[in-house]
This record gives C-alpha cells, structure tokens and sequence, in this order.
C-alpha cells in the first residue's frame, strides 16, 4: 500500500472512520498498528480510543477503577471478571486460584496428552481438527479434572461458543449488523438458561454425593478427585460470602473460559507453523523431547502473532491523562471505550527485540497471551500446559500436514480446518 494509514484515516469522513480502522484491524493489523506505534501511538477514533505502545497498553491494564470491565456487566451474571477490584472479584478470583491447585499441573499436562492421544489415534489420518480436536480436548478436560460431569461434549462446547461470542466480540466496536448482534444476545440468553439448570443439577447431586462420602467416612463412598467436589468438600464460613450459589456460578466460569479460548488459541498456532515450515521443522524435532520448555517457547511465540484477540477493551469511567509527558499525552474521556492493543504491544521495539522475527524463548513476561494485570487470566496456568501439549500430540503424527487453511465462516472463530497425517 503506497499511502499511510493515517493519511487514509484523517482524509476519511468522521462517519466513516472507525469502519476503516475496523477493516485494518481485522486484515492487515501488524503494518496498521506499526504505522500508529510511530505516528500516533493513542488512536482516538469516533467510536473508541486504540493505545498501541507497549508501556500506555500496560498502563490502562493497571488503572482498574479507570478504566473498568463494564462491558462485561450486561454479559454476565454477577460473575468474578465483571467486577473491578472489589471485595468479591479478590475473594472468588483468590479462592478459584486456590482450588486449581498448580501441583496439579504436571498431572493436567498428561491427561491432555492421554486425552489428545485418544483422539487422534481414531482420526485415521484424516481430522477435521478445529471440532473434533480443538473444542473437544478442553471440553474432556472440563468433564475430568474441573468436574462438570453429567451433560454432552457438544453441548459444553455450545454454551461456552455463545458466551463467548457475547462477551468479547459482540461490542459496538466489532461492527455487527444489529441483526447478528442480537441473533448473538439471543443464542447466549437460551444457552445460559441450560447452563444454568445444568449447574444446579450438577451441584445438587454432587453435594449429596460429598455429603454420603462424609457420613461413610469416605469408606464406603469415595469420590474422585476434581474441582467441583473440592469445592463441595472445602467448608466456608459464613463470613466468606461463598454459598452454594456462588460455588455454582464459579464452577461455570471455569467451563466458559475453558473451551473456546482454548480450541481458538490451538488453531491459530497450528496454521502459523504450517504457515512457516522453517518453524514447523523446528516444532517438531522439539516436540519428541522430554524437556518441553523448548517447545512451549516455540507455541507462545507463534501465538504472539496470532493471538485470540487483538486487543482488550475497557471503559473509561473518569477523565483520565494517559501516557502524560510524552509527545503523545492523550485525555481519555469518561464514558469512552478505550482498546489496549495487546496484539500491538507485543510488536512494541521497546520490549520486543527485533520484533517482526520470530524468536523463541523470549521474556514471558512481555506476553499478553493471559491478559495482564487484576483481570489476568483464572485458567492461565491450565492454559499453559493445555495449549502447548494438545499443539504437541498433534505435530508428534508422522508426515502432518495441513489441508488449506482454517475456516471462521465469517465469525470470530475458527469453525473448521482439516489436516492429515500418515497413520500408523
Ligand atoms: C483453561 C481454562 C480457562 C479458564 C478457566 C479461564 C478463565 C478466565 C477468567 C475467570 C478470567 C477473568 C479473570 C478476572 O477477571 O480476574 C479470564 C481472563 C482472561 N483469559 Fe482466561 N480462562 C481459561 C483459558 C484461557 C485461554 C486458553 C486464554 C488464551 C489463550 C485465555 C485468555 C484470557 C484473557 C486474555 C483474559 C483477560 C481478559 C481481560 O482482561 O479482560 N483464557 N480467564
């Protein structure tokens, strides 16, 4: 493209601009967001404001009472990621961060491969990888180690799709047709009412099923171990605000964020290292190894460029001077939704060496795979081992390749994409 962005965007009547920068963001947001990084790194547009440089990105991800997660309210039922640094997001979020014990870690990480294995061991060679695979690993995980038992894969897969259909890509920033946006309303008001009977199915037989292995002395009745009956089994004072009713909406929380983040995040890394066979090679000499930190370096480097999600999106709730005493000091208005460009940040030369190349084992630190800051991700650490390892099983098949590309049926996921391999 031979004239700026910018140029484009000032010549561009006020109507029409945030269409234009909707359009880059969706198909060529790298050189869109370098060209801002250097000439405008806060993009104040008519519909929301764009902070592209790494440090402002961090800074609004700190403001937490300025910059709050109120477009999440109307999309959740009073659960812990609608709440900005109040008493019940540091209670609930610090209690969940408990239950999900991290020396389980190595445990989770070898039920997704036994999980991955079996999956791909009936796919004779042939995998319609984004259903089959990429919803379906998280989905099992849900059912085992969170403890969601008792409903269909499918339908676990259906009530996180529209959830999180909803809740990150349904904003007026994302520029649906009003038709979409409430076909999307509706489909995740339907599915949450399941969810919702589910849970309270779920919970009440599982609470029975705690209390007879209490009253046996765990000698007649045992349970397994998973999230849910540690919940059920931990006794919370009153004081602590944990009913059985927040214990249930919890326990959903963990199956929405699980699935769809998770299937989308697997994709992306897999089309970028069929992309980039030079990677792909690397990849997969890397993942015969017992040692997985060569090959996880590799997986959060791929999905540096093809993160789940550009950008975070806040809402300013006072005036707000961000990036004060540079050459690009902006006010931020109350009442104005602000995109840190997590995906733009990442590209940020200040923090990123050489930044279009692809280097693994780069600071970890400086990813935004997970969000950043009190919102930063309940599930990270599963995601962490879920993510690399499923990536893992998957290039572990001999003579693997892609057959096109990944289809998102014009949505925000992926919905299809189809490999095979030489089964043994
Ligand atoms: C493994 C199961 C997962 C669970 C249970 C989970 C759950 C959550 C929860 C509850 C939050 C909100 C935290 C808060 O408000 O304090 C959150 C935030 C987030 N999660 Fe996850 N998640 C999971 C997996 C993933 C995966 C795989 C990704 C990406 C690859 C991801 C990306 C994010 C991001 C970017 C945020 C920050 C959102 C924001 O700041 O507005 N999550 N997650």
């Amino acid at each position: 493209m031979n004239t700026s962005y910018l140029e484009q965007y000032d010549a561009t009547a006020d109507t029409d601009k945030f269409a234009l920068v909707r359009r880059w963001i969706d198909t060529e947001p790298l050189p869109f967001f370098k060209e801002l990084r250097e000439k405008r790194p806060i993009l104040v547009t008519p519909k929301c404001t764009l902070v592209t440089r790494f440090d402002d990105v961090r800074e609004i991800l700190l403001m937490y009472k300025v910059f709050t997660v109120k477009p999440y309210v109307p999309k959740m039922a009073n659960y812990l990621m609608m709440h900005d640094d109040d008493a019940l997001h540091t209670r609930e979020k610090s209690l969940m961060q408990f239950m999900l014990n991290r020396d389980d870690l190595p445990k989770v990480r070898n039920m997704v491969a036994d999980i991955a294995r079996g999956i791909l061991s009936r796919g004779s060679g042939q995998i319609e990888i984004v259903n089959d695979f990429c919803r379906t690993v998280p989905a099992t995980l849900v059912q085992k180690y969170f403890g969601l038992t008792g409903a269909k894969t499918a339908d676990l897969i259906e009530w996180s799709y529209w959830n999180q259909y909803d809740t990150f890509h349904n904003h007026p920033f994302d520029l649906l047709s009003p038709e979409l946006s409430q076909q999307v309303i509706d489909r995740h008001n339907e599915t949450s009412k399941k969810l919702g009977s589910y849970i309270t199915m779920l919970i009440g037989k599982r609470y029975l099923a705690v209390l007879a292995e209490k009253l046996t002395f765990s000698t007649i009745i045992k349970l397994r171990d998973d999230i849910v009956t540690r919940m059920l089994r931990t006794n919370f004072a009153k004081e602590l605000d944990f009913d059985i009713k927040r214990l249930g909406t919890n326990a959903g929380g963990l199956l929405i964020g699980a699935i769809e983040t998770t299937s989308q995040a697997v994709a992306q890394i897999l089309q970028y290292l069929f992309q980039h066979p030079e990677w792909l090679a690397t990849a997969k000499e890397a993942a015969q190894k017992e040692d997985t930190a060569e090959f996880d370096g590799i997986v959060w480097e791929a999905l540096r460029f093809v993160p789940i999600t550009p950008y975070l999106f806040r809402t300013t709730a006072s005036d707000y001077t961000a990036a004060k005493g540079t050459d690009h000091e902006t006010i931020l208005h109350a009442g104005t939704y602000v995109l840190p460009v997590t995906l733009s940040a990442m590209f940020d030369e200040r923090a990123f060496d050489s930044p279009e190349k692809f280097i693994p084992q780069r600071n970890w630190y400086n990813y935004f795979h997970f969000g950043f800051g009190d919102h930063e991700c309940l599930g990270r650490y599963v995601g962490m081992v879920m993510i690399p390892e499923m990536v893992r099983q998957v290039l572990l098949k001999k003579n693997i390749a892609a057959q096109g590309n990944i289809d998102y049926r014009s949505g925000p996921f992926p919905e299809s994409y189809n490999l095979s391999w030489t089964a043994e």
